[in-house]
């Protein structure tokens, strides 16, 4: 094999694992429609469509393990592409089984539901929506089924007027409607699996603002257990990021999982313990998982602005800012108000201040 690890997707989420595999010596290889994806930029990449059987074919031909950047690619095409080339799906984690699953947010509300996980209540929105409206009610979530990151697949519906008016959306199918939680806040953890081991990361609260992650802090809280369920409900081996909501009373719903590194769990590159990414790598090759060490750290997100100047002086101001930063940058070709282009992380001290503090001092930099 000329690869040891290959990444079917290429943003920043195989960018950092395989610098992570590379700092352990392994050689990696991701795919992506676009030749300048962030991975690209840290190791060799194939360009093509990952709805398509054919292209992803050429890395599950030349690499030992294969792994998801993300839970968007059908299933069914990774399945004929290991078929096309004549290799056990087995070489793939996440397998494909739970990746079908989690794929469709409705399907892994089921297998949530199935194993005694509380969750909000969701159901495919048929027809005109009559029977949807009638179990859940309003508010309520209208949700894409697939395909959805970033809240861009979820609109919150308050009233029937407000459903009938998006009725574009979900008149063609792929939609559900889901009970809204009125939760106090949102966790997140980390969980790996493998036949010998579970383990899971800190629990970690989360602010999301217009539904995307927006900063990350411990949450003396252990939500742990909750999260290991959810992964044993879809039968998840490897590395997954677990979404949940704490109700007032101190109840764990879980929201939704994701196959692979998220968001939430960015602050482990600088925590002094091992990363995420590290943590990915090891248990997509059968390695035993690092054990858990390291201090409360606090990420906040860097997103595209509108007008934006140049991103080095923003980056230079946050630097700058406060020598205890570490500052993370994609290398995303195209910037977009609202995209992910970086992170930072904070440790030490009042970590979300400091947080918040030298995101300020980087969009003040960058805005100039
Ligand atoms: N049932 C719900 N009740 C209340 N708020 C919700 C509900 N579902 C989602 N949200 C809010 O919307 C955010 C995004 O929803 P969700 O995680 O389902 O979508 P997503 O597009 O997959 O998001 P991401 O890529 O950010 O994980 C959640 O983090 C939460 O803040
Ligand atoms: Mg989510």
């Amino acid at each position: 094999m000329q690869f040891d690890l290959g990444f079917l997707g290429g943003g920043q989420l195989a960018r950092m694992s395989i610098q992570a595999a590379q700092r352990m010596g392994l050689r990696c290889l991701s795919i992506d429609p676009d030749a300048a994806s962030p991975a690209s930029q840290v190791a060799p990449a194939a360009v093509g469509n990952l709805n398509d059987p054919d292209a992803l074919a050429s890395v599950v031909e030349s690499c030992a393990r294969i792994t998801l950047e993300n839970e968007f690619i059908p299933a069914t095409a990774i399945e004929r592409a290991f078929a096309k080339v004549g290799r056990n799906p087995e070489a793939l984690m996440p397998g494909l089984e739970t990746l079908a699953l989690i794929q469709d947010k409705l399907l892994q509300r089921e297998a949530l539901e199935k194993a005694g996980l509380a969750g909000p209540e969701a159901v495919a929105i048929e027809d005109d929506g009559t029977r949807a409206i009638a179990t859940i009610g309003f508010p309520m979530m209208l949700k894409s089924r697939k395909g959805g990151y970033d809240g861009k697949g979820a609109r919150y519906v308050a009233t029937p007027q407000d459903f009938e008016d998006l009725r574009s959306l979900w008149q063609d199918g792929g939609w559900m409607a889901e009970q809204y939680v009125n939760f106090s806040r949102e966790l997140a953890v980390m969980v790996y699996r493998t036949p010998q081991m579970v383990g899971c990361f800190p629990t970690m609260e989360t602010i999301q603002t217009n539904h995307v992650c927006d900063l990350v802090y411990p949450a003396a809280t252990d939500a742990s257990e909750v999260a290991v369920a959810a992964v044993e409900a879809v039968q998840g081996w490897g590395l997954y990021g677990v979404e949940l909501f704490e109700t007032s009373g101190g109840k764990i719903l879980v929201n939704e999982i994701a196959p692979r590194p998220h968001n939430t769990g960015h602050y482990t590159l600088d925590w002094g313990g091992p990363s995420q990414f590290e943590q990915h790598v090891r248990v997509v090759l059968g390695l035993p998982p690092a054990p858990m060490d390291g201090l409360p750290t606090c990420m906040a997100n860097l997103l595209g602005i509108a007008q934006p100047g140049d991103w080095r002086n923003g980056l230079l101001r946050a630097l700058a800012s406060d020598p205890g930063i570490r500052v993370h940058w994609y290398g995303k070709a195209e910037s977009r108000p609202g995209r992910k282009m970086g992170h930072l992380n904070a440790t030490g001290g009042d970590i979300v201040a400091r947080a918040r503090a030298a995101r300020e001092a980087f969009y003040s930099g960058w805005a100039e």
